[in-house]
């Protein structure tokens, strides 16, 4: 076989076949912080197409020149790849705009007209991912618009459609499974991508490779070594002006049970017989089926939130100073909770998941701590700063692996203290981490869920 035709070999960039990129609410923070930039560093690195173009859809009444520099100072102030013209040049031209509200049904045809023209303008035969990167609340409009008008119908367009769904999935679990029947009767179920962000980012998914890949931490997986995981995404912020979504969501609806009962998975789950993206919801699933709350709720919960502060001696409001939050709010900004695992390798050990905003300090990350030894020949006085072994996973800022262990002091007679060795990846790899965004963006125009 011609190596260069094997799918298998690593060699070859993946690379999607011609499509286009359809994101609605274009002009909002999600594009232009994020999803514009990932196109533009995706681009920079040769994994477009030939064929490609972006279709950008919200109401704002502007020509295809204004909508051309948004876009050239979205990517250009936030890429992470260095700024090349010739490149930017290349993807200028394949820029479109669409002006319209989501009822609006003059819009959703033009837009489907635009993606049938792309067949002879483009060359590009039907593909389209559509981004929901709006308002949550706009997501079942513009799912009947794409309904209504034929655009999510893979055979209609004789290539693929695709959705992409930000989150929040509905508010809670009745709105979750309306929601997703609606995707589900428009999209055919394995074109639709539910995005969780975090999933993206490196260290991520090196939990994988560090858990099946290695021999080293297989052995001591399980109750028998672990005293305690426990899951953190600190953030130093507060809520900055997303008063109006953030109160009405909470710090368990934002991130806890979405991004951080994802990592709970991850680090938990069994094998997977393959990285197939169903064999490891297949896992993650008997994962959280196994999950069990803590028995006095109240004890085995804190809900908090923040108050005036000072942050390098700046004042920083409370959250009930915060701009547009009601008086009297009693959302959550801090919320941590005591689970347990319910199966042969976890049962016994909590896994504490908390998360919160206007901490010390902006961190997120995955801590294994290992159980005492159970007999320790030391002196008490010895080992008094010797705490549990702990392998820290650390996702963001600084991505890396850390494992904490104890260490004989040097020049004293046998007085121990932790210490860390450290895995980073901006010293360890010369090849910077792709933003989650970029992986994300890739994955959905070549249709890998997992
Ligand atoms: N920002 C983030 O970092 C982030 C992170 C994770 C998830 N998310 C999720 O991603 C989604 C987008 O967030 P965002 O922060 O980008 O929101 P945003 O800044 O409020 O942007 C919303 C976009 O939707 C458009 N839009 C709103 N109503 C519309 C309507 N009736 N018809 C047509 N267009 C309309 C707006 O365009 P015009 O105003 O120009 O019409 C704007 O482009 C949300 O679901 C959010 O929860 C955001």
């Amino acid at each position: 076989m011609n190596p260069l035709r094997d799918p298998q070999d690593r060699r070859l960039p993946r690379i999607p076949e011609p499509c286009a990129l359809v994101i609605f609410g274009v002009t909002g923070d999600l594009a232009r912080k994020k999803l514009i930039p990932a196109v533009y560093d995706l681009a920079n690195r040769g994994l477009l197409p030939p064929g490609f173009v972006v279709l950008g859809f919200a109401r704002r009444d502007w020509d295809h020149g204004v909508f051309a520099q948004l876009v050239r100072e979205a990517a250009e102030q936030h890429a992470r790849t260095p700024w090349r013209e010739e490149v930017w040049q290349r993807l200028a031209g394949s820029i479109r705009f669409v002006s319209g509200s989501f009822d609006d049904d003059t819009a959703f045809d033009r837009l489907a007209d635009l993606l049938d023209e792309l067949r002879t303008s483009h060359d590009i035969p039907g593909n389209a991912a559509f981004y929901l990167s709006t308002p949550p609340a706009g997501f079942p409009t513009v799912l009947k618009q794409l309904a209504r008008t034929g655009m999510a119908d893979n055979q209609r367009a004789g290539g693929w459609r695709r959705v992409v769904v930000e989150k929040p999935f509905g508010h809670d679990l009745a709105s979750a499974h309306e929601l997703n029947g609606l995707v589900d009767e428009v999209f055919t179920p394995a074109d639709v991508f539910r995005i969780d962000h975090y999933l993206g980012k490196e260290t991520v998914q090196n939990l994988l490779a560090l858990r099946f890949a290695n021999t080293l931490f297989y052995p001591v997986w399980n109750n028998g070594y672990v005293d305690s995981v426990q899951i953190t995404m600190a953030e130093d912020g507060g809520i900055g002006s997303r008063a109006g979504f953030y109160d009405t969501a909470g710090a368990a609806r934002d991130v806890l049970q979405n991004h951080l009962l994802q990592l709970l998975t991850l680090l938990a789950m069994e094998e997977p017989t393959s990285f197939d993206a169903d064999e490891i919801r297949y896992e993650k699933l008997k994962v959280l089926r196994a999950i069990s709350l803590p028995d006095d709720i109240a004890a085995g919960t804190v809900r908090g939130q923040y108050r005036q502060g000072w942050v390098a001696g700046q004042r920083a409001p409370g959250y009930l100073e915060e701009k547009n939050v009601p008086a009297g709010s009693t959302t959550e900004t801090y919320v941590a909770v005591r689970l347990g695992i319910q199966n042969r390798r976890w049962a016994g050990v909590p896994f504490y998941v908390r998360a919160g905003k206007r901490l010390p300090r902006r961190v997120t990350e995955l801590a294994v701590l290992f159980r005492r030894g159970p007999h320790l020949p030391f002196q008490a006085t010895d080992v008094e700063m010797l705490g549990h072994n702990q392998l820290v996973i650390r996702v963001q800022p600084e991505e890396g692996v850390v494992l904490k262990f104890g260490s004989k002091v040097p020049g004293t007679a046998m007085e121990l203290r932790d210490i860390a060795m450290d895995f980073q990846y901006g010293e360890a790899f010369t090849e910077s981490s792709p933003e989650a965004y970029e992986r994300l963006v890739l994955d959905v125009l070549i249709g890998d869920s997992t």
